[in-house]
């Protein structure tokens, strides 16, 4: 059993504070976290985490006006938006190790690239995901090499990657933001569940209740706002375009959902996957 977990930048993190992870919600995501992996009776055996950015990712992103399809020549400025995403993916594995979870850090920039069009296919063949979903950009396609990841995963590891800064022919550097990630890997490593683990219970309607399940953007899209503070990747309506993208089922849910989900059940909306 493969499961895929994001975990949204804004749990993780307090938004509205520059580079401050929230230590409380953090634990909680890893106490689940460890205590699923120790309890491999009904928990993921192989289980991949990727973090969004939070307060570390998208105020420097903002600052430096570099988003999805806005991209930046100056390294100095990837650097930063790169960097900071690495002192996040650092708490990140803190947490984890504190609690016994054997995580490392894959770091997208270093293995990732985007290529706008259908023309360039890429040079690292099948082990790339394709992703033609993410967020605004529609026409660039991912590569994102998971033979590293695949490694881990066989000795035991559980791969921990971020949204970060990739390189965009033609644009510089964009940002990949964590959604696009998880759809990435869900489909490359043919993942049986995807979760996605936001600061809401679920994708909410207009009247704030839980959509238990969603099939088409066109069924929700009037209802689905953009985040409220800076996100330079799109709010939710981009996460659901992005997931109903993947054959693997998905689940939307909040951090008190998160041991549910990984005990495998069903909290928050299902998007997309098998009828
Ligand atoms: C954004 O990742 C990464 C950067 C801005 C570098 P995400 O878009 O997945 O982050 P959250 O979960 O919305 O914070």
């Amino acid at each position: 059993m493969t499961t895929v977990l994001k975990l949204g930048g804004s749990v993780v993190t307090r938004k509205e504070d520059p580079e401050t992870v929230d230590a409380d919600a953090l634990a909680i995501a890893a106490d689940a976290i460890a205590g699923a992996l120790g309890d491999r009776s009904d928990g993921p055996d192989r289980l991949v985490v990727v973090h969004g950015g939070g307060s570390f990712g998208h105020h420097h992103a903002d600052r430096h006006g570099v988003s999805a399809t806005a991209g930046s020549h100056d390294a100095a400025a990837l650097s930063e938006i790169h960097g900071a995403m690495g002192e996040l993916n650092d708490a990140v594995l803190d947490a984890f190790h504190e609690r016994g979870v054997n995580a490392l850090p894959v770091r997208p920039l270093s293995v990732a690239y985007r290529a706008d069009g259908t023309g360039d296919s890429g040079t690292d063949g099948a082990t790339d995901g394709d992703d033609h979903s993410g967020t605004d950009s529609e026409t660039a396609r991912l590569h994102l090499p998971t033979a590293s990841v695949e490694a881990m995963l066989a000795e035991g590891f559980v791969p921990v990657l971020h949204g970060d800064v990739v390189t965009h022919r033609g644009r510089g550097g964009t940002i990949l933001s964590g959604d696009e990630i998880v759809v990435s890997l869900a489909r490359s490593l043919d993942a049986d569940r995807l979760g996605v683990c936001s600061t809401v219970p679920g994708v909410l309607d207009a009247n704030g209740d839980v959509i238990e399940r969603i099939d088409s953007l066109s069924s929700v899209a009037e209802t689905l706002g953009a985040s409220d503070a800076t996100d330079v990747t799109g709010g939710m309506a981009g996460k659901v375009r992005a997931l109903l993208a993947v054959p693997t089922p998905a689940h939307v849910f909040g951090l008190s959902d998160l041991e549910a989900f990984l005990a495998g059940r069903a909290p928050g909306t299902v998007v997309g996957g098998p009828e």
